[in-house]
């Protein structure tokens, strides 16, 4: 059973400056819910009842969001205003929350490696907050009960135009499932010309706990970052990482194009 969700956000967000100067990349709304709450709330839906948070400096309002505001709630008990906070009163209600953070921002593995104090040695769920997934069954359920089956580390994946793979891990696998994918090779940001295919990672992940043994030895590697991609490779090496071609739609929001795009799209679906 995986009951811990681990969201790494200790990153910098520098291609939303200033936005992201003092406030969290995570905290950014796409309409009047921060990235990170969507994330949170796909955790729950999956069976999560322990949110694990890497955060950093600057990084506090991610802490104050998942607390009680008991003069803001007394404020406006009584008027319009109240029902705006039934969502978040739901989540804190549900789960509870870790934090710890990373004192350094070396990279997305470093993160997940700073996350196991939080976690210990059980599997765990992985979300990178500003990959917002809208899907029918959340994208992380559909993972859980992947693994449940299979019972090994898994990677959501989608199929993406080659001219961009250098903004994402790229995997290469044998399809052994409609959409599941038994992978063989995984290369962090490769040049089209050396992708292994037009499948790339996006930021889900269940993961065995064996990656943090695997994490203590990875060496830093592309952009000089400890990379999860290098450590995955390890375990696809020993054949124990699968890819799924997950149901649903996922906007990249660490991008402002994404982060329009989804607005857009919520907007549009919450006039329908
Ligand atoms: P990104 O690559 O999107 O980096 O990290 P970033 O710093 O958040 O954003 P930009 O590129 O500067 O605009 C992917 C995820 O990994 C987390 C980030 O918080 C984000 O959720 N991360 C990355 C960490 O927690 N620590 C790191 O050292 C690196």
């Amino acid at each position: 059973m995986i009951k811990k969700c681990l969201f790494p956000a200790a990153g910098y967000g520098t291609r939303f400056l200033p936005a992201t100067k003092a406030t969290p990349k995570e905290m950014l709304p796409i309409l009047t819910k921060p990235l990170i709450q969507y994330g949170v709330e796909e955790a729950i839906e999956a069976g999560c009842t322990t949110m694990a948070i890497v955060t950093g400096r600057g990084k506090r309002a991610i802490e104050d969001h998942f607390d009680i505001s008991y003069e803001l709630e007394h404020q406006i008990k009584g008027t319009l205003q109240e029902y705006c906070l039934t969502e978040i009163q739901n989540v804190i209600e549900k789960c509870t929350f870790s934090y710890t953070r990373q004192a350094e921002v070396k990279g997305l593995g470093h993160a997940i490696l700073s996350g196991e104090t939080l976690i210990g040695y059980e599997p765990f769920a992985v979300v990178l907050a500003d990959d917002l997934c809208d899907a029918k069954v959340g994208v992380l359920s559909q993972m859980i009960t992947l693994y449940e089956k299979y019972q090994c580390s898994i990677v959501a994946i989608e199929e993406i135009p080659l001219e961009n793979s250098n903004k994402y891990g790229v995997i290469a696998g044998v399809e052994i499932e409609k959409n599941i994918f038994k992978i063989s090779n995984m290369v962090e940001k490769p040049e089209s010309q050396d992708a292994p295919s037009n499948l790339a990672i996006i930021g889900r992940y269940i993961l065995t706990p064996d990656i943090f043994d695997i994490l203590r030895e990875t060496k830093p590697g592309k952009g000089g970052e400890i990379q999860i991609t290098d450590a995955l490779l390890i375990q696809a090496q020993q054949g124990k990482v699968l890819g799924v071609k997950f149901d649903g739609q996922r906007f990249d929001c660490g991008s402002i194009d994404g982060f329009v795009k989804a607005t857009n799209y919520f907007y549009k679906n919450q006039n329908q």
